[in-house]
């Protein structure tokens, strides 16, 4: 974005600091070419994250925090605003737009769960990162006949679960989209033992027996009200061992699937979302989020893509359940 924005367009930029902490408080920090040079290996970001919700964060002087925002928007002289993140960041970009704020938006999560993009950037990062992980999980697996269960992130949705897992060679995969039957999962990781190769049961953090709620590793709800999930992992690991009388070993991957450098796929879409972003801002194309459509850019409603989130569908679980068992 920045790239393009000064070479070709003559823009200035600022970044704000810590999602819409910065915002908010009108902390930027300077965002010219020299800023932004080396970042594409690096992980995370640059200009740091938060939970911090506008809609929440009372703004002061009588004001509510999205009049803060447009305050401190108009007080730094910003024309625009693009926005990088995932449903709740997006969720809250849409409703600045509703109220006038020029924006466009940028879908980064690793949970790959924005509706109307085919892939956000991080997520294939945090799939490749799973997948290795799975892969040297077989190793144990395999030499001390134990069933091994790998918690992944991915909160709602089970993209990461259900890539990583066929990439890996899952035993079973189970995701928050279909309850699980905790019976069949102890009969397709038995069917493994016997057939001497390693039990691993990828389970999405968001995933849950039928008829059993959701495992929380704390009651707690963030700005966003979401509640932190963990703990299905371990809850598996139990029941299978008292159910096979295998020995059964949970991993949880937890922030290492956020970390280090990105994968090459996730570099060039960031980079081509920017690049498409800046482009849109140039042209007053507010409003509207990037979007990965097969392998063109393209620019959809944000209201659109934060309406509902993008859950595994049926037929994509069907595909994994061949390699079930
Ligand atoms: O939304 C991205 C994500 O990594 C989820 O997969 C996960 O549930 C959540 O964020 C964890 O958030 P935190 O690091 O704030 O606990």
């Amino acid at each position: 974005m920045v790239r393009k924005g000064v070479q070709e367009y003559g823009l200035e930029f600022v970044g704000f600091r810590d999602g819409w902490r910065g915002p908010l408080e009108g902390d930027t920090v300077p965002l010219d070419i020299q800023a932004v040079r080396g970042i594409l290996p690096r992980g995370g970001t640059i200009l740091g994250s938060s939970r911090t919700n506008p809609l929440k964060s009372p703004g002061g002087g009588g004001r509510n925090g999205i009049e803060r925002i447009k305050d401190n928007l108009a007080g730094l002289g910003v024309d625009a605003l693009v926005v990088i993140g995932g449903e709740d960041t997006l969720g809250v970009a849409t409703r600045l737009g509703e109220q006038g704020v020029p924006v466009v938006g940028v879908p980064k999560t690793i949970d790959n769960d924005l509706g109307a993009t085919d892939y956000t950037f991080g997520f294939d990062t945090a799939v490749n990162i799973a997948m290795e992980a799975i892969d040297r999980l077989h190793t144990t697996a395999e030499s001390h006949h134990r069933a091994l269960i790998v918690e992944v992130m991915g909160r709602h949705a089970g993209w990461i679960a259900l890539h990583a897992g066929l990439a890996g060679g899952a035993n079973v995969i189970l995701i928050p989209e279909r309850p699980f039957d905790i019976e069949r999962v102890c009969a397709y990781v038995q069917h493994r033992f016997q057939t001497r190769f390693a039990p691993i049961v990828v389970v999405a953090e968001g995933a849950h027996p039928v008829s059993e709620e959701l495992a929380t590793s704390s009651e707690q709800l963030d700005s966003f009200g979401h509640v932190r999930l963990g703990g299905v992992g371990q809850m598996l690991a139990d029941e299978i061992e008292k159910r096979t009388g295998k020995e059964a070993r949970c991993t949880v991957l937890g922030h290492i699937q956020r970390g280090g450098t990105p994968t090459a796929f996730d570099r060039v879409l960031a980079t081509r979302f920017g690049v498409h972003a800046v482009q849109a801002v140039h042209e007053e194309a507010f409003g509207v989020m990037m979007a990965l459509r097969g392998t063109d850019i393209i620019r959809v409603p944000l209201a659109e893509a934060t309406s509902q989130l993008k859950l595994v569908p049926p037929q994509r679980y069907a595909e994994a359940e061949v390699f079930f068992g």
